[in-house]
């Protein structure tokens, strides 16, 4: 068997010359079939998988920070120590090697048992009972992270979701191009709930929160008792309000019963009109074209996505999609729908098999709001995401929380974010006062191109755009009263870490 079956860079079972692995640097090379990712770090060297266990982005043309590498694609982040993955969306960890220093030259033996989590099992939680309401990005994150911290009482996810949690920011990309078989979705195999010890109720509804009797109601009037409960009930999408909107063929994308919905009518040669140019909308246009079908966008604004990027960049996006077929009616609304047409506000008729209505999302607030929580348009929660009921966490798309580098209480609607604040809420609920610092993050997948987003910028004074979207590299600066409040590029993903490293710490990149 030659070398060529190995994948690139040096054969780290041979080692290498220390010098070649430069200071603070990394390098990737490879243990017999797997890529491996040589870091230096102080005085240490670390061994790890090389392959991000989201997506696997390579970690070796990532951020190396301090004893952690970030993945380049969507900023998950790993210990170098352990393996561990510590920040969303990456949820599993990475194997270790065993390293060692010889003669001047570093050699790279066996993979080394993976540490069950972080910390051993605490024995004082076996009464204990957390209750998570809410089945996606955060309620999964945060029941993953409580078992990883060694927590050994009981888990429960209550989801009214009919599948167990899956990646959702997929529904509106490869999954719904055709380029993702629906097993790529499940954010954990079918078997880990119960080897976690995670009950796992799926299509059941929790109607009803009683706090001063610390126990959730379902919907089949059975009570449970919690010590500790997290509310992650995401968001809903909006719906239209216009004649024809209760029509079959009319559709939101959300869960995904809706997408295999919406794939289901997208035949090659079928017509889609859609309302919005937003994420989803834009997401969905991109794969719907993948799949050969026509599609129209139709949305009040003048430039697609002006709100987040600005016009220039909204242009940018809509000339993306005019190369590849897509016809916009911008400063335009949906007035009617039939079997068979959408109707403009001007009185143009759209043939449509497909309606995708993408208006936006509302966040699912009405049982915090039942239970008597204190509310600011989401639910309000501190730096621990702990809502204003002690023992009582919220998480993801329905929660609002003071965010430390803008100062201001942000509610955001991305995955990441969701995913992260599970991973904070869950150790919080064990008592470990973990701030949520994590600068806002979402990337953006239409056709080719990925589009990452740092901050949050509602308004600004002025962007400041190095490089050429057109190029796909780009940088966008988002400044108000001097600072930057947002940053998004193309193609930049170790300039984004860099942006997200100096962000966290306070500092306008
Ligand atoms: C198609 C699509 C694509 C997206 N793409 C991206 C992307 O590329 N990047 C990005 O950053 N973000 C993306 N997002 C947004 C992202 O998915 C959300 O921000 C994220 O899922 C929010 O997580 P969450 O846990 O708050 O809510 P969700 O993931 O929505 O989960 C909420 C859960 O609560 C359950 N639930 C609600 N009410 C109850 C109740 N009363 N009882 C029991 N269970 C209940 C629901 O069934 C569900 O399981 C996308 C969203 C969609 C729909
Ligand atoms: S592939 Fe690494 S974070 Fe997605």
């Amino acid at each position: 068997m030659t070398d060529t079956a190995h994948p690139a860079g040096p054969d780290l079972e041979k080692g290498l010359l220390e010098a070649d692995l430069p200071g603070e640097g990394m390098l990737v090379g490879h243990v017999k079939d797997e890529p491996v990712l040589l870091a230096r770090q102080g005085g240490d060297i670390f061994a790890i998988g090389a392959a991000c266990t989201h997506y696997g982005g390579p970690l070796g043309e990532g951020l190396l920070a301090g004893d952690t590498v970030r993945c380049p694609w969507h900023h998950a982040c790993f210990s170098l120590r352990t393996g561990e993955a510590l920040a969303a969306p990456a949820l599993a960890p990475v194997s270790c090697w065993r390293v060692e220093r010889r003669d001047g030259r570093i050699f790279v033996h066996e993979k080394m048992a993976e540490a069950a989590g972080r910390t051993a099992p605490s024995s004082g939680s076996a009464g204990a009972h957390m209750v998570i309401i809410g089945g996606g990005a955060a309620g999964h994150a945060a029941a993953l992270t409580l078992r990883r911290e060694g927590f050994a009482g009981a888990v429960s996810i209550i989801s009214a979701d009919q599948v167990a949690p899956y990646d959702r920011p997929n529904l509106s990309k490869d999954y719904l191009a055709g380029e993702a078989p629906e097993d790529w979705l499940p954010l954990a195999g079918t078997d880990s709930y119960a080897e976690n010890k995670i009950e796992l109720q799926l299509g059941v509804t929790v109607t009803e929160i009683d706090l001063p009797g610390r126990r959730v109601i379902l919907q089949n009037g059975t009570a449970l008792n919690y010590s500790k409960l997290l509310i992650a009930t995401g968001a809903e999408p909006i719906r239209l309000s216009v004649p024809g909107a209760d029509l079959p063929h009319v559709r939101t994308l959300r869960s995904l019963a809706d997408s295999r919905q919406i794939i289901a009518r997208a035949k090659e040669g079928s017509r889609a009109v859609i309302i919005g140019a937003s994420f989803i909308g834009l997401e969905a246009a991109a794969a719907l074209r993948h799949r050969g079908v026509e599609v129209h966008v139709v949305a009040p604004e003048a430039h697609p996505m002006e709100r987040v990027f600005g016009a220039a960049m909204g242009d940018f996006i809509r000339e993306l999609h005019e190369s590849h077929g897509v016809e916009f009616h911008l400063g335009h609304t949906v007035t009617g729908i039939d079997t068979g047409h959408a109707q403009l506000d001007d009185g143009t008729r759209i043939a449509a098999d497909i309606v995708l209505a993408g208006i936006g999302v509302r966040p699912r607030l009405d049982l915090a709001e039942k239970a008597g929580l204190a509310m600011e348009r989401g639910v309000l929660v501190d730096q621990y995401l702990e809502t204003s009921a002690a023992d009582v966490f919220a998480a993801g798309d329905i929660a609002r929380w003071p965010d430390p580098y803008s100062g201001e209480r942000l509610r955001v609607e991305h995955w990441v974010v969701a995913q992260r604040q599970g991973q904070t809420a869950a150790r919080n609920m064990l008592g470990k006062r973990e701030p949520y610092r994590a600068v806002p993050f979402f990337w953006t997948q239409q056709y080719d191109i990925a589009i990452d987003y740092l901050g949050h910028a509602t308004t600004w004074d002025r962007i400041a755009q190095d490089g050429d979207p057109a190029a796909q590299d780009v940088a966008l600066r988002f400044y108000k009263d001097g600072r930057v409040m947002a940053f998004a590029t193309i193609f930049r993903g170790k300039e984004s870490l860099k942006a997200e490293f100096e962000m966290e710490r306070g500092r306008s990149p």
